[in-house]
């Protein structure tokens, strides 16, 4: 049986390199997507996910939408180019727009509650962006963590290097609060795929020209939204040395876990919510200080051939 799954992101470029991922894959069933602030404005985001269901054929998806505000009500500024373009997908726009109405009106975390309940016990919630959405769902119903199997959630560090600010990663720096309040307050089994394994297993330019040289519908419309951000980074302007498609890796967690991880460390972890150069970064107790249980378990090796040989997938695919 497919493992029925929740995606909840903020479609940027490796949101829909993820997203193709799981609809490629037979061992998941993505049975709704939720839309968070992070990359781009949630209404972008959901314009986003509508081209890639789009590219994928998949557009009996439902997807629902989130706050444009963090969980304290902070707006993100968006006065500075994003890394993944102003639309959040490479500003390559399609030829024809996207049917807008095909957004439901029921909010995004209303939407995660009731799905959630729905499959009790059966849902992994997979986490592609900020945690906004997951947090306030937890206010909506504080017996969330029950009712799913699994959070896969791609976001934190556990080495205070940030690739947002000087020591928080991008998801969590969005909305730190939500971070530390799904972390230490969902209650149910979470995996946090953090950016160091991203960053150490990241893939060679080569492999990645080979990668979209396979002749297919979803490899075009990759090389498409890659191009602008991807030359930029390609000729050092931006301090990345290889492609680093950080959502497709906690996506291939979810696939696949046992082909994928290597090694994994169960800790108590949380997020600073106060520091003035540390908010927003994931504290990992690794030497059990603080005498807290367990509440996560970080991703810290993963087998980056498998990885390689699961981006081919989507290409595959379609
Ligand atoms: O730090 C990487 C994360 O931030 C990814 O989810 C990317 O899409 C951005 O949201
Ligand atoms: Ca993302």
């Amino acid at each position: 049986m497919p493992k029925s799954i929740l995606i909840d992101c903020d479609a940027g470029i490796d949101d829909a390199q993820a997203l193709f991922l799981a609809l490629s894959s037979p061992e998941v069933n993505v049975v709704a997507i939720t839309i968070v602030q992070g990359n781009v404005l949630p209404k972008q985001v959901a314009v986003n996910v509508l081209r890639i269901l789009r590219v994928a054929e998949r557009l009996d998806i439902p997807v629902y939408v989130g706050s444009e505000k963090s969980i304290l009500g902070n707006e993100r500024r968006h006065d500075v180019e994003p890394y993944h373009g102003w639309d959040g997908l490479g500003d390559s726009p399609d030829p024809e727009p996207v049917d807008e109405s095909l957004i439901n009106p029921e909010s995004a975390s209303a939407a995660i509650v009731r799905i959630c309940n729905e499959f009790r016990g059966s849902l992994t919630l997979v986490c592609l962006g900020p945690l906004t959405n997951v947090a306030t769902a937890i206010r909506l119903d504080p017996s969330l963590g029950q009712t799913i199997q699994q959070c896969v959630i791609m976001g934190g560090n556990y080495y205070g290097r940030g690739n947002s600010t000087v020591c928080s990663e991008f998801n969590f720096s969005c909305d730190p609060e939500a971070a530390r309040i799904v972390l230490t307050q969902l209650g149910g089994p979470i995996t946090v795929v953090g950016m160091e394994v991203c960053r150490d297993n990241a893939v060679a330019w080569g492999d990645y020209d080979s990668l979209r040289k396979t002749p297919s519908k979803i490899n075009d419309f990759l090389k498409r939204i890659e191009k602008k951000p991807f030359e930029k980074i390609r000729t050092n302007q931006i301090e990345w040395s290889r492609y680093t498609p950080f959502d497709e890796f906690a996506m291939a967690v979810v696939v696949d876990e046992s082909a994928i991880v290597k090694e994994s460390k169960e800790v108590f972890a949380t997020v600073e919510v106060k520091g003035e150069y540390t908010y927003g970064m994931m504290v990992v107790d690794w030497s059990k200080i603080l005498k807290r249980s367990n509440n996560v378990k970080i991703i810290t090796k993963v087998d980056n051939k498998e990885f390689l040989k699961m981006l081919y997938r989507p290409v595959n695919w379609k």
